[in-house]
């Protein structure tokens, strides 16, 4: 796994609905190795990548995007009242930092608490991006920003805001440039507006219309104190999921996911996940239907700015889908 990588796309910006930055950061990863990239009309970036003409059309959806905050409101002494981008927990903000496209950046805070343990909701919140009043402050209204904070590679221990899905976008990148051959038509979807829908993914689903689709996204674990009951843990290889909120996996493709794993020696866990869902419930309803599923990474802190996984998780989802897509898929 290239660690520089990672690096580039965890700490880039990209909130719902504003990726062209991350447009740019992926493209020269791909370029030399994909046979034909474009961009649709909703942003997504698409790389194909030629098959022999035995195979099925398979699309593989990883999102740019990330969760964020969008200004609805300037003070007169030029604090800035926000709403969400996505899903972003009012526990996760105090003392927290933000970045706008620009570059400004502006650090979260709330109103008074009655007690310690109280959290506000997000309208109790505001940004600091250091104004004085509405005159001089550098954002308007409609303004998206990300949150902010700095990739951490200890050992194994991978820290970083944003690894939902930018670690999602590495695994697809280096499972293209490991490619060698496939039978399949693969078009690699690097999808907008996840976070708020699964937007992106649909309108490409659409215009592809693939035989197969398969997501992969981070998922969250059950292995931290008093977490939720939850199979899945760090460091135990990818989860293949079963089923999440939105979706029913295609029982042949969890089948032949779980099959190409025990053939290559690849460790794998299987994934319930009761709250939640991903790319892939996009690309299975859209059209006519397709054969759907997901490839997941193991994350602790999902939606915080330290999402956590295990770069060996990593190393060998990368494995399970170069197996997965260099090989016959039958259904
Ligand atoms: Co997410
Ligand atoms: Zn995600």
């Amino acid at each position: 796994m290239n660690i520089e990588l990672v690096k580039q796309l965890v700490e880039g910006y990209g909130p719902s609905g504003f990726e062209d930055h991350m447009r740019d950061i992926i493209r020269p990863f791909i370029e030399d190795y994909a046979d034909e990239i474009s961009v649709d009309t909703m942003g997504n970036l698409i790389a194909r990548k030629e098959g022999d003409g035995s195979g099925l059309k398979v699309m593989v959806a990883a999102h740019m995007d990330e969760i964020g905050v969008m200004v609805t409101h300037i003070t007169e002494k030029g604090f800035l009242r926000f709403t969400n981008i996505g899903g972003v927990f009012p526990v996760t903000l105090a003392g927290n930092r933000v970045q706008f496209a620009d570059g400004t950046m502006g650090v979260v805070y709330s109103e008074k608490r009655e007690s310690r343990t109280e959290v506000h909701g997000l309208d109790k919140h505001y940004i600091d991006v250091g104004a004085t009043g509405r005159d001089d402050c550098p954002v308007s209204v409609g303004d998206a920003a990300g949150f902010y904070r700095s990739f951490r590679a200890q050992d194994d221990f991978l820290v970083a805001k944003s690894m939902d899905d930018r670690i999602g976008c590495v695994v697809a990148i280096e499972a293209l440039q490991r490619l060698e051959s496939t039978p399949h038509d693969v078009y690699f979807v690097f999808s907008v507006q996840e976070e708020v829908g699964t937007r992106g993914a649909e309108a490409a689903a659409n215009g592809l219309e693939p035989d197969v689709g398969i997501a992969i996204d981070v998922t969250t674990t059950g292995d931290t104190p008093e977490a939720a009951t939850m199979a899945v843990e760090l460091r135990a290889g990818p989860a293949i999921k079963v089923r999440d909120a939105g979706m029913i996996a295609h029982t042949g493709l969890v089948r032949l996911m779980r099959r190409r794993a025990e053939e290559a020696g690849i460790p794998y866990q299987l994934e319930v996940l009761e709250g939640g869902s991903t790319d892939a419930r996009s690309i299975q309803i859209a059209g006519p239907g397709a054969a759907a599923g997901v490839i997941s990474i193991p994350t602790r802190y999902v939606h915080t700015v330290s999402e956590t996984v295990d770069s060996g998780d990593v190393e060998n989802s990368i494995k399970l889908l170069v197996e997965v897509l260099s090989k016959p898929i039958e259904l």
